[in-house]
Parts: structure tokens; C-alpha cells; sequence
């Protein structure tokens, strides 16, 4: 195989959602960021505005307004996502070191709404994967949800991102503090030449 340790990374992968109280250095904040910066997107376009967060006070900001909506935008706490055999549980949880925000411009991009989103997404997966390699966890945050217009609203109001800009996610960043958990992988949803 051409490249095992790469496909070892992807295939560990796994959200984290407790750091340990330690910055990441900037080189691998660098790191990071180049690889969501190397990310395939929809014309080539390179559609993404990247916020990089190491403020806690704004990264506190931006969980607390996130938990008045009393929804689920909160992390999930993954103890007991395992207690509760994949029912999610949303609580409160210390604040990361890093928080990464996606964001892109929509009037700019040819009224695809669908190819902006997806090449934000596939920006955030690098950083998420990235992470991952470089011994830090991670963990995507929703800010875009159509069910919950709120949080993305919220969201741009607190970083002060302009209203044309759609904003996808946030990841939270730092060395894992926990272990992540495993996963099933649902191969029955593969199909083979026809559906
Ligand atoms: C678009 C998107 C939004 C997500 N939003 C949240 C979130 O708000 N809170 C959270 O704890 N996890 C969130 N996650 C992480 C998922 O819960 C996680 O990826 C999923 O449970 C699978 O676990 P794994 O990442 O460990 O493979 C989100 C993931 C994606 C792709």
C-alpha cells in the first residue's frame, strides 16, 4: 500500500471533546490550518474564510450562547454517549485552547449554496484529520443547521462575521484528555453498481 500510515490516521479518527489545559504551538497550529487550506473545493474556488480562535473569553462565548438555546448545540459528553448505547447526551464541557471557525462567502459563489457547504466541509476534515496525525483531538461543533437558524446567527454576531458569509462549523482543538470512543461502521450502506 502506498501510503498505510495515512489511511491509519483516517481510520482512527475520533472526536474528542476534553483537553488538556496546554496551547497548541503554533507550529502545529500552522500545520493545521495548511491542510484545511489544501482542501478540494468546488471550482477550485478556495471558498473558505478561516477563524482562528485562541481568546478563552471568546471561545467561552461562543459555547455559554450556544447552551442558552437549551438544544443541542452542546458537546456531547462522551461517557455518557457510551452509558446510553448512542443516545446522544448534550452537556457542558471546560472550554478547548483552540477553536477554529469555517466560514465562507456566499454571494461569491455562483449562487451554489451546496458547493460552498461542501467545500467548507471538506476544508474542516483535513483540519479535523490533520489534527488527529499531529497527536491533538478535535472536535467539529455545528454552527449551520437549518432546524436551528439561532446558533449561526449567534455565531456571526460574537466574531463579528459579515452577513453574506455562511458559517459551517467550529472545531475545538487541543491534546486529548480522554480516550475517544469506538465506533461501528454502518457497511450495510454500501451498494454496489445499483442502489
Ligand atoms: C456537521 C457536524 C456537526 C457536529 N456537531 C457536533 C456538536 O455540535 N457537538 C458534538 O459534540 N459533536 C458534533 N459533531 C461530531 C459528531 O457527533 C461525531 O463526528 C459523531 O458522533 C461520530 O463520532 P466520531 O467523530 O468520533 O467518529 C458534529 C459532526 C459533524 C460532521
Amino acid at each position: 500500500m502506498k501510503n498505510k500510515a495515512l489511511i491509519n490516521e483516517i481510520k482512527s479518527r475520533r472526536s474528542i471533546r476534553k483537553w488538556k489545559n496546554k496551547k497548541v504551538p503554533k507550529d502545529l497550529l500552522k500545520t493545521i490550518i495548511d491542510c484545511g487550506l489544501s482542501a478540494p473545493s468546488a471550482y477550485g474556488a478556495q471558498p473558505w474564510e478561516i477563524i482562528v480562535i485562541e481568546d478563552k473569553k471568546i471561545i467561552e462565548k461562543l459555547l455559554s450562547d450556544r447552551r442558552q438555546l437549551k438544544k443541542p448545540p452542546y458537546f456531547i459528553n462522551s461517557a455518557k454517549y457510551v452509558d446510553k448505547l448512542g443516545k446522544e447526551k448534550y452537556e457542558k464541557v471546560k472550554p478547548p485552547p483552540l477553536m477554529i471557525v469555517i466560514a465562507g462567502d456566499q454571494k461569491e459563489y455562483y449562487g451554489d449554496t451546496g458547493g460552498l457547504i461542501a467545500s467548507l466541509a471538506c476544508c474542516g476534515e483535513n483540519i479535523l484529520l490533520a489534527s488527529h496525525a499531529l497527536g491533538l483531538g478535535a472536535c467539529w461543533l455545528f454552527v449551520r443547521d437549518d432546524s436551528m437558524p439561532d446558533v449561526e446567527k449567534e455565531v456571526k454576531t460574537i466574531l463579528n462575521i459579515p452577513s453574506q458569509h455562511i458559517v459551517l462549523g467550529m472545531l475545538a482543538v487541543g491534546y486529548p484528555d480522554e480516550t475517544a470512543l469506538n465506533k461501528v461502521l454502518k457497511s450495510k450502506k454500501i451498494h454496489h453498481n445499483t442502489w
